[in-house]
């Protein structure tokens, strides 16, 4: 994490808010997002997903959004992947970080992987070693995420011994980061704060990021609850972009610019220029018409007075 910064953030709009968006988002507006949102001191963005291109053909264009990205100083750019192929063409792309994703519900991991919990962790093993032949200079960090780990769609409620016991499995096989996603919106605060810091103190010192989705309207009151058990690493998107193809109106990941917002007022640094994101709305108002936008200060503006917790060095334009 970078010195200067109190919480680490990492915009995925462009890989889980696209993903659940069903018009394709033009490549140069996707360029267009990226510098503008990185143009803020966002320090984190997860650019795409290597999957089969004709499972999602909203990443199509992977490569190039990923050899795009690297162009941009200082930024850290990741992509998710599913299993070993998708971790070859992650390196091939030469990206920061991968992001491999397995599920804590079994049927959950059947129907997005399509292979058995104990598949999903031999995969990770041979992707572990895979990447450790990767010279030291160009080799990517790996995390490893635990989608439906606050809930499942197909099972509901998941044992929170389940999740601890995948957390140490994949740390002891190499995890460089872990995520605890509520994949599916179903987490309240009082669970966020039990399950992190069971992980948390499960798998010290590796860094735990949470990721929320604000499905039922509890994303940020479940941002606050991981803060207070000292979670700093937080995924979120850009106007809450996304959502599921399954719930008519329902947002995505909790917004990005009500976070900042959230945090920069209680005096944790972010190191990104809120008023300057809250701009950056405008391209996904363009490129993405009629796909709704969310999130509060995004529509409401920022309070009379606002200041960030600390001035912000802006990033070059
Ligand atoms: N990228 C590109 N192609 C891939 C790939 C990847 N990551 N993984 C597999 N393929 C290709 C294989 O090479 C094979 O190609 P071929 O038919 O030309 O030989 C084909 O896809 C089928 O391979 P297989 O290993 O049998 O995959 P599968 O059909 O069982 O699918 C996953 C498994 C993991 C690839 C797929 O279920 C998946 O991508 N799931 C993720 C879904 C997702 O993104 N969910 C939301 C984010 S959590
Ligand atoms: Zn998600």
């Amino acid at each position: 994490m970078r010195s200067e910064i109190d919480v680490h953030l990492c915009e995925v709009g462009m890989r889980d808010g696209l993903q659940n968006v069903s018009v394709f988002m033009p490549t140069q507006e996707k360029l267009a997002w990226l510098a503008a949102e990185a143009a803020t001191g966002m320090p984190e963005m997860e650019v795409c997903s290597f999957v089969p291109p004709k499972l999602i053909p909203q990443f199509n264009d992977a490569g190039e959004i990923c050899t795009r990205a690297l162009e941009i100083p200082g930024l850290t750019v990741t992509a998710l992947i599913p299993n070993l192929k998708g971790a070859e063409r992650g390196i091939a792309a030469g990206v920061h970080k991968l992001n491999f994703v397995m599920s804590v519900s079994e049927s959950h991991n059947q129907r997005n992987v399509r292979r058995s919990r104990e598949e999903s962790v031999a995969d990770f093993k041979r992707i572990v070693e895979l990447v450790r032949t990767v010279p030291a200079a160009k080799r990517p960090k790996l995390a490893a995420g635990l989608s439906t780990a606050l809930g499942c769609t197909i099972e509901g409620q998941i044992p929170e011994t389940d999740v601890v016991k995948y957390a140490v499995i994949l740390a002891e096989a190499g995890a460089d980061e872990l995520a605890v996603p509520d994949t599916v919106g179903y987490a309240n605060p009082a669970q966020v704060r039990r399950v992190f810091k069971a992980v948390m103190s499960a798998v010290k010192p590796i860094p735990v990021t949470a990721h929320f989705h604000d499905t039922r309207g509890l994303g940020i009151a479940n941002a606050l609850a991981a803060l207070d058990v000292d979670v700093r690493h937080f995924d979120a998107c850009l106007a809450g972009l996304g959502g599921c193809p399954y719930a008519p109106g329902a947002s995505g990941n909790i917004v990005m610019e009500d976070l900042v917002f959230l945090l920069e007022s209680m005096g944790l640094r972010t190191g990104v220029d809120l008023e300057r994101l809250i701009q950056v709305r405008q391209i996904l108002e363009r490129a993405l018409p009629g796909v709704p936008l969310h999130g509060g200060v995004g529509k409401a503006g920022l309070p009379k007075g606002w200041h960030a917790a600390t001035p912000i060095a802006r990033a070059a334009e």
